[in-house]
């Protein structure tokens, strides 16, 4: 299978429709993606990691009770206003350009939420006929440069689909869509020659995990189009993409970089910790305290 030729990757889909129950009662009102690192919601960080990466279409595929991140990315008229009238410019200007500009975030909603896969599918007649990013904002990609940036790159040599992986214990790749390696283009980039959503520990092709990120050709909605439930009774991506995966290349690249799942509360506490360690303004202030609580 020749690689295909690289059309531009202009548009992210940013699936924000789960119900977050992990979260619960944080996400009873407030939408998982919209909690805070620090002192940015979740999705933000998301969102400037794909324009990093050069990509100009937003597309945010929620449900209901997720209107406050249609909210967070339009303008907020009285609170700029008033930061203008008090002088506040760093912050007014910090507002101004965390937004995307007018005509370039997209709202779709999934009605239900059948599953990753059935998200996905929503964002159909947004996205066309071209390849597309897509990211599950609650992983959150510790990266420099950003992961769709390293992603960008290997879509640009390789064409195809290109998925990011990364390495988990053996003992848990039963919670995770799990690659299986053919050809090794380099250390970090090879050949996807199988996956399988949630394996059995025993069954698992290998330890390599799907990590949240993903560079897709259009005709995955087709797959998706039909997809029966899968894993857990959702629709899942990963079966769509094994069914593609008979038909178009796949290449796996493990990105340089570490992921927090801030779906869960473990990986949140972490990442609250390595991103105010990560930020000068704070990182000086933090040390200290985090120290004193550590007994160190
Ligand atoms: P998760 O597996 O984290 O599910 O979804 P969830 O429902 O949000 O959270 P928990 O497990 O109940 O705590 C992975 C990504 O897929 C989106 C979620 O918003 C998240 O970004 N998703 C999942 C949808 O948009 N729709 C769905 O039907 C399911």
């Amino acid at each position: 299978m020749a690689p295909q030729a690289s059309k531009k990757v202009r548009k992210v889909v940013f699936p924000v429709a789960g119900l977050g129950t992990r979260f619960l009662p944080a996400t009873k009102t407030i939408p998982k993606e919209m909690l805070t690192v620090v002192d940015k919601p979740v999705i933000q960080y998301a969102v400037e990691e794909a324009i990093e990466a050069g990509i100009e279409h937003f597309v945010f595929v929620t449900g209901r009770g997720k209107g406050a991140i249609e909210d967070h990315f339009d303008i907020a008229y009285e609170l700029e206003a008033t930061l203008k009238a008090r002088g506040k410019t760093a912050e007014f200007e910090m507002l101004k350009t965390s937004r995307p500009v007018a005509g370039t975030a997209s709202f779709v909603r999934q009605q239900e939420p059948l599953g990753l896969g059935h998200a996905v599918w929503c964002a159909r007649d947004i996205v066309g006929d071209e390849p597309f990013a897509l990211a599950l904002p609650d992983m959150l990609i510790h990266a420099k440069p950003g992961c769709f940036a390293q992603m960008i790159d290997i879509y640009e040599k390789h064409g195809g689909n290109v998925v990011a992986v990364e390495e988990v214990p053996h003992e848990h790749v039963n919670r995770y869509g799990i690659v299986a390696l053919g050809q090794e283009f380099n250390a970090a980039t090879h050949k996807i020659t199988g996956m399988v959503e949630k394996p059995k520990i025993e069954e698992a092709p290998s330890n390599l995990i799907i990590s949240g990120r993903y560079i897709l050709q259009p005709e995955i909605f087709q797959k998706l189009a039909t997809q029966k439930p899968g894993a857990g009774g959702e629709i899942q991506l990963t079966d769509s993409m094994i069914a593609l995966l008979a038909e178009q290349d796949f290449f796996s690249y493990r990105f340089a970089g570490t992921t927090y799942d801030c779906g869960d509360k473990i990986g949140y506490l972490a990442a609250n910790v390595v991103y105010a360690l990560d930020r000068p303004d704070i990182a000086p202030k933090f040390k200290p305290v985090l120290d004193k609580i550590l007994g160190r």
